[in-house]
């Protein structure tokens, strides 16, 4: 345990994990609350623009509420990383888009890789070099330990009545020390896609409800489906060796009653649960799921189940875009992802999400500010999620009755896990440690003396 765990923001007597575990469920909870009609919407806008054309074929962002301000930094530019999954980049291009147009500030995109493992790690060479640029970091909410030393306190830009628009907990995932270091964009949770036309086909008038139920209807729907389509796979999920791993694996682990990796300040893996869990999905691969599944990262996912190629897929919220001109438009459905089996088995899923920040060696900290504080806006956060599947980082939001259209997941029923991030700074090196582990599973190496060295590594880790 380092000192982001003991003196973090969290309530003395509560577990950083433990807090964000039951804090993070905020976001479905007040999702669901608002699908019985209780919630309370932010009130017109989302259309409002100017008008900028869409050259994606989206329609125009929303006009900027804070142009006038903004303007008095006409002329600055301001580096930005923008990552994301499907349409998520097009949207951010977008509202930069109308963002430049509305202030004269010009919004430069950084390219950089899909994998949030690798785009760490490329974000965190260039500010441990002191590096100016990019000026706007996207932080994916289990980063801000090892970061916060390179970002901006967002207390000294940002109204209090700014603040208290996102969840109170995901506030707290991104306040080491006391410094708000990223300001919350959106979220996100595991979800099962499934093919509903198959499911019909082959008899089947539910999706699974348990793992060995996805594996059997996986089975025959891939044998029947292969006959005209070699490349057709059961079950598509992200097996590549990076943090995408360790979301799939925590939920595998995690529905089995088996912990998640590390609970509280103890590595609890190496457990029988862990290891049936860990079998079960190593038996897929070169069965229901293709051998190159250890490859895949959530593109490739979504490309396979877009493209017509699988029955059932892992991914997150914003993959419900393959409902708009896919291979698979109006033949899928999302439900929540199947549950382990025995004693205390549940449904499980991943919480994720980002945040945005500000570089503390930014030399255009006044205009960065007014871009974060547009691409954070009630307003951009729905058209974000109208037209990305991103679920919103504001309650408000996410009560919105367009927005809960656009989001059918947010009206099923979700059981968060919090990866270990109690960990703090070290998480990084722990995930990795876990998904490396994983990776060699799924690739063919024996589960057993792989969950011990899996857990020995961890222990020498943490300590
Ligand atoms: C999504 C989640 C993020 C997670 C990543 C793993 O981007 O929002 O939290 O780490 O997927 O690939």
């Amino acid at each position: 345990m380092n000192d982001t765990v003991r003196h973090g923001a969290i309530p003395a007597g509560i577990d950083r994990r433990h807090f964000l575990r039951f804090g993070v469920m905020g976001l479905g909870g007040a999702a669901l609350l608002a699908a019985c009609g209780e919630g309370k919407g932010i009130g017109g806008g989302i259309g409002a623009s100017s008008g900028t054309a869409s050259a994606a074929g989206l329609p125009a962002a929303p006009a900027a509420h804070n142009a006038a301000t903004a303007k008095k930094y006409a002329g600055t530019t301001v580096a930005t990383d923008i990552p994301g999954f499907g349409t998520e980049m097009s949207t951010t291009q977008q509202l930069a888009k109308q963002f430049e147009a509305e202030t004269g500030i010009k919004i430069k995109t950084v390219p950089l890789p899909k994998s949030t493992s690798d785009a760490y790690a490329a974000d965190q060479r260039l500010l441990a070099a002191n590096q100016a640029s990019p000026d706007v970091l996207l932080v994916d909410l289990i980063y801000p330990p090892a970061l916060a030393q390179y970002l901006l306190d967002l207390k000294d830009h940002l109204t209090e009545a700014e603040i208290a628009l996102s969840y109170p907990n995901l506030i707290a995932v991104n306040t080491i020390d006391s410094r708000l270091v990223a300001y919350p964009w959106y979220g996100g949770f595991g979800r099962l896609y499934y093919r509903t036309d198959l499911l019909e086909k082959y008899g089947f008038s539910k999706p699974p409800a348990t793992w060995p139920e996805l594996t059997s209807m996986a089975t025959k729907i891939q044998a029947g489906e292969q006959k005209a389509n070699k490349a057709f796979a059961g079950y598509v999920f992200q097996g590549n060796a990076y943090e995408g791993l360790t979301c799939n694996a925590l939920e595998w682990v995690a529905s089995y009653n088996g912990g998640t990796f590390i609970d509280g300040p103890t590595v609890s893996v190496d457990n029988p649960k862990a290891i049936a869990a860990l079998k079960l999905a190593q038996s897929w691969v070169g069965k229901i799921s293709p051998t190159g599944v250890t490859t895949f990262t959530e593109d490739e996912t979504h490309s396979a189940f877009g493209a017509g190629n699988a029955a059932f897929m892992r991914n997150w919220e914003y993959a419900e875009d393959l409902q708009k001109g896919s291979n698979v438009a109006g033949k899928f459905a999302v439900a929540p992802l199947p549950a382990g089996t025995g004693p205390g088995a549940t449904t499980a899923a991943a919480a994720g999400g980002w945040a945005v920040a500000i570089n503390k060696n930014s030399q255009n900290a006044e205009a960065a500010v007014e871009w974060l504080r547009y691409l954070t806006s009630p307003e951009a956060q729905a058209y974000r999620a109208i037209n990305s599947a991103d679920v919103p980082a504001q309650p408000a939001v996410a009560a919105m009755a367009e927005v809960q259209a656009a989001l059918p997941a947010l009206k099923q029923k979700v059981v968060p896990f919090a990866r270990p991030t109690q960990v703090g700074a070290q998480y990084n090196e722990a995930s990795t440690i876990i998904f490396q582990a994983v990776n060699a599973m799924l690739r063919g190496s024996d589960v057993e003396s792989g969950v011990k060295k899996m857990a020995g590594d961890l222990r020498e880790l943490i300590g």
